[in-house]
């Protein structure tokens, strides 16, 4: 086979992935997707906008001091007061710190948004990356909108900036609007119409509104972009971003057309995407390309025959080259501390003593009443006792007790520890879900909006774990709870509660900044 070019992945998954509804982290949870990043050996981490909170500068330091391999990038607008901010924070990273620096080019943008000129637009552009580039020589450009500018005006720009000293300039597609055959004409036009191209990295970065954000980074390359910016499970701003495991896995499965290659460990694809799901609370569809619950299913019986005869006829990549270990068996009652951590490890946990005594803990409990334990399993009590814990908890579910039948009206008996001290309720209810709600919410006494409730179960079987996704919005702010039992009633008493601590917490984050 013919040289394959390398591909730089930049993942924006802390920073423009963390943009997406109900997506955020706090900074251990970072970290924890960051070592993963690590692991998946991306080529940069976007690790979050410095000036945007103390958390997000707190984030991308801490970041920048953990990883070692990828590169770290903080995002900052075009001044100096972000850009400043912007290198305190990356400075940990060393020759590895990327600044990365935008402004908007499109007409309307310019107008509307900054109410500035083109060429006022051009001189911040080229000062931003000057600044920048007193910190640091590796630097990096974005012309928000890129795909709405005029091409003679995007052109100008990209050759200023690179004259400035840009070593990467990003062509965004911000809005989702663009289409393959246009996107490789803008990449194309920029490659033969900007004198000084050759001495940057073009880089793309899509969005989903359309859909096509894979497909548009794709042409983009074959156009001769060099980067490509993606997050995992495509999360992102509205529709997303990029999908960085649907990107990698197209490279990869076809060399035979797209002469490309990246250096992601692509065994590791699978682990990230159930940690980002199990972090941020955001599930996959179970249809979703390569990490998607029935990405490697076979329903159909003729399609099951042409598996077991020769994986081939319908299977284009296998799931091992993603890292997807399906329904193993791990580990039973009997099984020790050691065996658990291993199993763990394997699965992309690394639990300091105190956590892994705790969800130890927990595993002996749920093997005694599961006859089988699977790694999904194992992601849900990780999820839900070490993930799921908040530094401060507010609020805390002592044990709840529910009656509910055909012809009984649904009642629970609620015990929870608040502040140290315990308060016990009793709610009537629709059922014994909001009988038991309704009692937490008494006793709390918030009124947080239920925007979002998803019950599912993790494995097979009547003894399988129920686990429970719920949104909460109060005021500006949502956050999103976990939580799983073998009861399913209790699976949701706890995924309210932990959405109650994130909203806490986000609340007193907030008067904190102020
Ligand atoms: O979508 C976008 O244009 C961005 C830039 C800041 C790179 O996220
Ligand atoms: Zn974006």
């Amino acid at each position: 086979m013919a040289d394959l070019k390398t591909i730089k992945v930049f993942d924006t998954t802390l920073r423009d992935g963390e943009q997406s509804p109900g997506a955020s982290m706090n900074i251990e949870e970072k970290l924890r997707v960051a070592k993963q990043l690590q692991k998946l050996n991306v080529d940069v981490i976007e690790a979050g906008f410095p000036i945007a909170s103390e958390g997000d500068f707190e984030a991308v330091s801490k970041v920048a001091q953990a990883i070692k391999g990828p590169q770290i990038a903080g995002l900052c607008r075009a001044n100096n007061k972000d850009i400043d901010r912007g290198w305190e924070a990356l400075q940990y990273a060393g020759e590895k710190g990327r600044i990365h620096t935008f402004i908007a080019t499109s007409d309307i943008h310019m107008k509307y948004k900054l109410k500035m000129s083109p060429s006022q637009v051009l001189d911040a552009a080229v000062k931003a990356v000057k600044r920048a580039k007193s910190y640091t020589p590796n630097v990096e450009f974005s012309c928000e909108d890129a795909v709405r500018t005029q091409l003679k005006f995007l052109a100008e720009v990209v050759g200023a900036v690179i004259d400035a000293g840009a070593t990467t300039v990003n062509i965004p597609d911000t809005v989702g609007y663009t289409i393959p055959f246009e996107y490789f004409n803008i990449i194309k036009y920029l490659k033969e119409n900007v004198p000084n191209i050759d001495q940057a990295v073009i880089s793309v970065h899509c969005h989903n509104d359309l859909g096509l954000a894979v497909a548009n980074s794709i042409a983009a390359v074959q156009a001769g972009a060099g980067q490509v910016e993606c997050t995992i499970n495509g999360i992102g701003e509205r529709a997303g971003n990029c999908s960085l495991e649907e990107f990698v896995m197209t490279l990869k499965t076809r060399p035979d057309i797209l002469p490309f290659k990246t250096n992601v460990a692509t065994e590791h694809l699978t682990p990230a995407s159930k940690l980002l799901s199990t972090v941020t609370g955001i599930v996959v569809q179970p249809n979703k390309a390569i990490v998607g619950a029935n990405a490697f299913a076979h329903e159909a019986g003729i399609h099951q025959h042409g598996v077991l005869m020769e994986k081939s006829t319908y299977e284009i990549m296998t799931p091992e080259s993603v890292g997807l270990k399906t329904n193993v068996l791990v580990l039973g009652k009997h099984s020790g501390r050691h065996a658990f951590k291993k199993r763990l490890e394997e699965l992309g946990y690394e639990l300091d003593d105190e956590k892994l005594n705790k969800a130890f803990e927990r595993f002996k409990a749920l093997a005694d009443l599961k006859k089988e334990v699977f790694d999904e399993d194992l992601d849900a009590i990780v999820a839900d006792e070490i993930m799921a814990s908040t530094e401060k908890e507010m609020f805390k579910l002592s044990h709840i007790t529910v009656t509910c039948g055909s012809f009984a009206v649904a009642t629970a008996t609620v015990q929870m520890e608040i502040e140290g001290k315990q308060v016990r309720t009793a709610e009537l209810g629709d059922g014994p879900v909001d009988a038991t709600l309704k009692a937490i919410r008494k006793l709390t006494k918030t009124k947080a909006e239920l925007q979002q409730y998803n019950v599912g179960s993790i494995t097979g079987g009547t003894d399988a774990q129920g686990e429970v996704t719920v949104r909460l919005a109060e005021d500006d702010a949502t956050a999103i709870g976990r939580g799983s039992s073998t009861d399913i009633i209790e699976a949701s008493a706890k995924a309210y509660i932990n959405a109650l601590n994130r909203l806490y917490m986000k609340r007193e984050r907030l008067v904190h900044s102020l």
